[in-house]
């Protein structure tokens, strides 16, 4: 039996805990078989009333920022791993009292904060995110490995010698990459910052592991990570976000209303891709819809519409089984990971709820949202 769609109003994230838990259960396989820590990026999930089902099998969270190290103290109960492009000195000393691992994007920020650090009283490991020069990436947007990228250290700023009480290197330029381009990106590593790896104690090895999706070789990433492991015997830390919630659930939306305008058929949803799924709009990629595909060159589709003002809001061209009319359901799969994390309430359009479908069969709404979420983002 599938999840009573029609029974809930729209629009709504529903996250599937069985699917969840799937993908934490080979999270955590791989964390016992290679002898490595995951921590989830609370970048690409952070929908903390689900924490309690991440917590059983993860310990641990890499927060980009005060406000997300604050959750994971709070939602997950733990100190943050945090690291951020730069840090703000305001915000620094609240950093550090709920922080375990604290990671500098330059050398520079680590010298500006090290005295802090070293007079706190209690023991912060500092690590510095270094550039590997390598990524499979291809979306410029998405690729912090290029040599001029504002992300990482290079080699040669180091001038051959790590700061005092470094403890650890951290490395991100992987996105939904397979563990042959963490090979890779292994092998440059090595090439560049080998030298280093004798000194630290523990190494993240960032985010972009897609091992939760179906074709990725898990049996390959735990023979890669053991052996690096045993090589420079070191902690290993993966901190990825995209795996830990990929196909965990959709958005549920419904047709508002259909326009044709000069031969282009729009369905208006009462979502947006601007507000609710800008990746949609950003990267750009089609999104999976349920009894539909995306339209072949040359073959007429329709096109799908959000529900604000911009001329842009709008994805297309779709082929459905059966055409939707006003009033059904629209339902789009993969919507939790960078999904909910990117929601804005541009326009003042309903924010979709969120809730949980739980593995008992029951659909939990765990947050609707109303005026007052509009209001207080601005005043
Ligand atoms: C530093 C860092 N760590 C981890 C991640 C998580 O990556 P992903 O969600 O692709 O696994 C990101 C994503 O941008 C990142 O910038």
């Amino acid at each position: 039996m599938g999840i009573p769609y029609q029974l809930l109003e729209t629009p709504a994230f529903v996250l599937d805990e069985s699917l969840l838990r799937r993908n934490l259960e080979l999270i955590n396989r791989v964390q016992n078989e290679a002898g490595v820590k995951f921590i989830l990026a609370f970048k690409g999930f952070s929908m903390w009333s689900a924490f309690p089902i991440v917590k059983e099998y993860v310990n641990g969270a890499t927060a980009s920022s005060l406000n997300e190290a604050l959750l994971c103290f709070e939602e997950m109960g733990v100190k943050a791993h945090t690291y951020a492009a730069a840090f703000i000195p305001s915000e620094f000393d609240q950093i550090m009292d709920i922080s375990s691992h604290i990671t500098f994007n330059s050398i520079r920020q680590y010298e500006t904060y090290k005295q802090k650090i070293e007079n706190h009283p209690n023991h912060i490991s500092c690590g510095i995110r270094v550039n590997p020069e390598w990524s499979d990436v291809k979306t410029e947007l998405y690729n912090p490995a290029s040599p001029s990228s504002r992300l990482g250290e290079l080699y040669e700023n180091f001038q051959g010698k790590l700061p005092d009480g470094i403890e650890g290197l951290h490395f991100h330029v992987l996105c939904e990459s397979n563990s042959f381009a963490l090979e890779t990106v292994l092998e440059n590593l090595e090439k560049r910052f080998g030298k280093f790896l004798k000194q630290i104690k523990w190494l993240n090895m960032g985010g972009g592991h897609l091992l939760t999706r179906s074709t990725y070789n898990v049996d390959h990433l735990i023979q890669v990570l053991l052996k690096f492991k045993q090589k420079h015997n070191l902690e290993i830390i993966l901190e990825p976000g995209s795996a830990f919630a990929w196909e965990t659930g959709d958005l549920v939306t419904r047709v508002l209303d259909i326009v044709d305008h000069r031969g282009v058929k729009t369905i208006l949803i009462d979502a947006s891709f601007t507000a609710h799924m800008p990746d949609t709009l950003e990267m750009p990629y089609n999104p999976t819809i349920v009894g539909a595909r995306v339209a072949k060159e040359g073959e007429t589709g329709v096109r799908i519409g959000g529900t604000s003002c911009l001329a842009g809001d709008f994805i297309g061209d779709y082929v459905f089984e059966n055409e939707p009319e006003i009033g059904d359901l629209m339902i789009f799969k993969d919507m939790i990971h960078y999904t909910m994390v990117k929601t804005t309430t541009f326009n003042g359009v309903k924010h979709p709820d969120i809730c949980i479908y739980r593995k008992d069969g029951i659909v939990e709404l765990v947050k609707k949202f109303g005026y007052l979420d509009f209001k207080n983002r601005l005043s």
